[in-house]
């Protein structure tokens, strides 16, 4: 008799199968990112991100109501600002781009959804740094974690119910931790991007918010090499207060999101970025692989790796095939 078993058997009917699934991917645990852009009287398609808009304050809430009615579990909202400075002052300014919209969706949702704010200056600087630069033109990193505090303030007080700071500076968790409490904001959570690398696939992205960064993010952003340093990440996160810890890209850190599941004590989030989003896009747009399929695999891996929400631009679209 041979061979003596058979793991076929339990693969032999999509009934068979859907019932041993170990995997599963609900709309609730997907988070849209969605960009909105000041000043704009139409939305922009972006060109490196085909089927993801600039979107003006109008099409913005439009396509909030619609990304909730299918199901996802929140929005992260990004701003593209028409005028950028220095020290970014769009994003502390309750007028900026990013408030704004925050208020218009908490006007439009409430609590119907969760919202959650990009916590960072790059969309709002001229230079296109994360934090403010220094005399040597270096990132200083405890005068932008003052900037950060107040960026914190306005987000919350425009509606934000979780912000999700992405500049990589050290101490930024306890330092928004800090000023969301001096405010009286002691309810409003932290998403810390606890581990994010710097990475080539971030390159749509800079096109969708018009960043004019020169040069990398080398020396704030983690090295790909390295795995015990994106824990050590988590662990000063989880010790200054973070409520969920992120790690970025998805894809191609699939190992580290593991690593990181095992040692948080906090839900996971993992952000397919849009470098990841663009291949896969041009993969199929080029009939090298079926969409969908594609999609629903990389959103499955995520989740197997041990993302417990997944930050995806295909999040209403994938709702709509899980539901
Ligand atoms: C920084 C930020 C970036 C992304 C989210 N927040 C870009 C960067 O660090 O250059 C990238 C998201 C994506 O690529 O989809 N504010």
């Amino acid at each position: 008799m041979y061979p003596a078993h058979r793991p076929r058997r339990l693969r032999s009917t999509p009934a068979m199968r859907r019932m041993v699934a170990e995997t599963t991917v609900r709309p609730s645990q997907l988070v849209l990112p969605m960009f909105v852009k000041e000043g704009a009287t139409e939305p922009v398609p972006i060109a490196n991100m085909p089927g993801v808009l600039q979107h003006t304050r109008d099409s913005l809430r439009k396509a909030a109501i619609e990304a909730v009615e299918a199901g996802v579990g929140g929005l992260m909202l990004f701003g593209v600002p028409e005028h950028k400075d220095a020290v970014g002052s769009g994003g502390i300014d309750p007028d900026g781009v990013l408030n704004v919209a925050l208020r218009d969706l908490k006007a439009e949702l409430g609590d119907e959804t969760v919202l959650m704010s990009d916590l960072c200056l790059d969309e709002f600087t001229d230079h296109g740094h994360c934090g403010v630069l220094d005399e040597h033109g270096r990132v200083d990193n405890d005068a932008t974690l003052e900037i950060y505090g107040q960026m914190a303030v306005a987000q919350v007080e425009a509606g934000a119910h979780l912000l999700g700071p992405s500049g990589m500076m050290d101490g930024q968790v306890g330092a928004i931790r800090s000023a969301l409490e001096r405010a009286g904001h002691v309810d409003t959570g932290i998403l810390a991007y606890a581990v994010k690398y710097s990475s080539a696939f971030y390159g749509p992205f800079r096109d969708a918010v018009e960043s004019s960064l020169q040069g990398d993010r080398r020396t704030y952003q983690q090295d790909p090499a390295n795995v015990r340093e994106a824990l050590r990440e988590v662990r000063l996160d989880l010790d200054e207060g973070a409520d969920m810890v992120m790690v970025k890209p998805a894809m191609l850190y699939l190992d580290v999101l593991r690593a990181v599941a095992e040692e948080s004590d906090v839900p996971v989030a993992a952000y397919q970025i849009s470098g990841e989003y663009a291949m896969i896009e041009a993969a199929a747009a080029g009939g090298w692989c079926d969409r969908r399929t594609a999609i629903l695999e990389s959103l499955t891996s995520i989740r197997r790796a041990g993302a417990d929400v997944v930050l995806t631009y295909w999040a209403v679209e994938a709702a709509g095939w899980l539901r």
